[in-house]
């Protein structure tokens, strides 16, 4: 079953939940206002969802083997607002600053070579598969200084952060993260980094980067039908996200921008409720703000105008086929799969 942040009509279920409203089923107070989002991500009154300590309890209940995971999660940046924070930060920073001009011709070059492969007259093409994926391969691999797809397969593991994922998916994760590990540390010598951060680094970029990359594409896609590729208007940003929202907890009783927040009360920011495709608007809040501000955001949108780039120097026109989301994910909007067609 889709969730409230996949369904295609949402927008006016927005509409109606602006600026903000409490769901008692989630005992969440849900947020869909650009401004309020952006004042609670950069309050130093509310703290960031302590992934980790789920996996902790669910563990102490059930006997079940969650290290993988609780590892993975103490190596997430915004799993802390402390000096650790700062830490981990600094060096996934340090990661991905690296040769970056290097990376953005190589990615640039690498990406202009995969549309010119891939999109062929009376072809069909799966953007998350064949154009998304290889993407993330090539990016992560030259940050990581190792061939991701020698041993990376798509297992989910973004899919840790997920709170409402069954018992079931997540021992698939756990035991994906732990195979992960496994595979970086035999390659410890050449990486530029830990074992631990480069999973962490994988986890938190793998289904944003290609979630976000490939609705954008559809929704701009979708703009236009049946017109040739080569006359498609791509805006300089992404239209779509994949990560829907991001949750704070508020430190004490406060009242933000006419919002009052009850002490240990968590607040869910609905980033999706501010997207280009939901409000026509750029709201430029898809890679948070303040203290957490996503550390891939530049790469990802240097990404995102080297594919707008390279498509618009295809000359085919094209139809959309089928797009599938994922399902049972309470977390991420992720494709699984967007077919496009290709003709003259
Ligand atoms: C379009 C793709 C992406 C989107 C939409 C996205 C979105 C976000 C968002 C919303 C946050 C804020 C989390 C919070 O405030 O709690 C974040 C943080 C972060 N993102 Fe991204 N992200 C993307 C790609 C990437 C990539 C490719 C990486 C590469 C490693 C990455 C690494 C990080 C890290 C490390 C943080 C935590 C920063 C901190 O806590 O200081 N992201 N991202």
């Amino acid at each position: 079953m889709l969730k409230p942040h996949q369904q295609p009509d949402r927008s006016e279920r927005y509409s109606a939940l602006r600026p903000y409203s409490f769901d008692e089923h989630l005992d969440v107070l849900c947020v869909y206002d650009a401004e309020i989002i952006s004042a609670v991500f950069r309050s130093e009154d509310f703290r960031t969802n302590p992934f980790a300590e789920h996996y902790k309890y669910i563990a102490g209940r059930t006997g079940l083997d969650f290290d993988a995971a609780i590892e993975t999660l103490a190596h997430i940046p915004f799993s802390w607002d402390d000096e650790e924070h700062r830490r981990l930060r600094g060096e996934m920073n340090r990661v991905v600053s690296a040769d970056s001009r290097e990376h953005i011709a190589g990615m640039d070059a690498f990406i202009a070579g995969l549309v010119g492969d891939n999109f062929v007259a009376g072809g069909e093409i799966d953007l998350n598969e064949q154009v998304a994926r290889p993407i993330f391969y090539e990016l992560f691999g030259r940050w990581l200084h190792v061939d991701l797809k020698d041993f990376f397969s798509d297992s989910g593991i973004s899919q840790v952060f997920d709170a409402a994922l069954s018992l079931n998916k997540r021992k698939k994760v756990n035991k994906s993260l732990g195979e992960l590990k496994c595979a970086f540390a035999r390659r410890a010598a050449g990486l530029p980094t830990s074992p631990e951060i480069a999973v962490a680094m994988n986890a938190v970029g793998n289904d944003a980067l290609i979630g976000s990359l490939v609705l954008s594409l559809w929704h701009v896609l979708e703009q236009t039908p049946g017109a040739r590729l080569a006359d498609v208007a791509f805006p300089s940003s992404l239209v779509e996200t994949g990560v829907p929202f991001i949750e704070r907890i508020a430190n004490r009783d406060i009242e933000i921008n006419g919002m009052k927040v009850a002490k240990d009360q968590k607040v869910r920011l609905v980033i999706d409720a501010t997207s280009r495709q939901i409000t026509g608007q750029e709201a430029d809040l898809f890679f948070g703000k303040g203290r957490h501000l996503c550390v891939g955001k530049p790469m990802s949108l240097v990404l995102w105008r080297s594919l707008s780039r390279a498509l618009n120097a295809v000359p085919l026109r094209y139809t959309l086929r089928r797009l599938e989301l994922r399902d049972g994910d309470y977390a991420f909007n992720y494709p699984e799969h967007a077919w496009i067609g290709l003709h003259d």
